[in-house]
């Protein structure tokens, strides 16, 4: 696409696969939000392009802001125990990425127009993942895709499949997200039993071999 690596949207949309989506993403200095101002670096994921479970959280905090690395901090340590009890590596059955790229302020949740604004590159994850079983990590996964169902509590959707009309040949399915369990250790029976549904779903003995 002639010109499109001076635009970072294009640039990266442009990537004929994950890896150099990846790259572009990571390099492009993407300036499309406010949040640019106050990163260090662009959070593209953590984890294998290849993986058969696409994990979505939020957005990055400051670990993951200063390595550049999604779910490096203490959630992600709390994720990769919770896959790890059912004999599955975050970094090798697993692509994680996040909603937004960029830390939000204070950590906060990112604003609808920077989700908006970022969600051309998540939708390109998607598309360029071979998952099939993607995991909506928290209400904010959860309002980016699937907004009626957010309205509802989210005790009420966590460890619920689903289809959603716009990717068809994927099921989503919406967990608690591990800062929440870090939160509140109340949660972690019920995480647990949903990440081994989910396991289940995908089927252990194919990808953990
Ligand atoms: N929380 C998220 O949602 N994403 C990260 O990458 C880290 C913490």
């Amino acid at each position: 696409m002639p010109g499109s690596r001076s635009d970072p949207l294009r640039a990266a949309l442009a990537a004929d696969g994950y890896p150099e989506f990846r790259q572009r993403l990571r390099e492009s200095g993407c300036t499309r939000c406010a949040l640019a101002a106050g990163r260090t670096r662009i959070v593209v994921d953590r984890g294998n392009p290849e993986a058969k479970i696409l994990a979505i959280g939020e957005a990055p905090g400051a670990q993951e802001d200063a390595r550049g690395v999604a779910f490096c901090g203490r959630a992600g340590k709390m994720l990769d125990d919770l896959f790890a009890a059912e004999g599955l590596s975050t970094d090798e059955h697993l692509l994680i990425v996040n909603v937004v790229k960029c830390r939000p302020p204070g950590n906060r949740a990112p604003h609808r127009e920077e989700a908006a604004r970022c969600r051309p590159f998540l939708e390109r994850q998607l598309a360029l993942s071979p998952a099939r079983r993607i995991a909506l990590m928290g209400a904010t996964a959860l309002r980016h895709f699937a907004p009626e169902r957010a309205k509802r509590p989210l005790g009420a959707q966590v460890g619920r499949f689903f289809a959603l009309p716009d990717w068809p040949d994927r099921e989503f399915v919406t967990l608690y997200h591990p800062a929440a369990i870090l939160y509140n250790r109340s949660l972690e029976p019920a995480a647990r039993e949903h990440v081994r549904a989910l396991a289940a779903r995908v089927g252990v003995s194919d990808i953990s071999q």
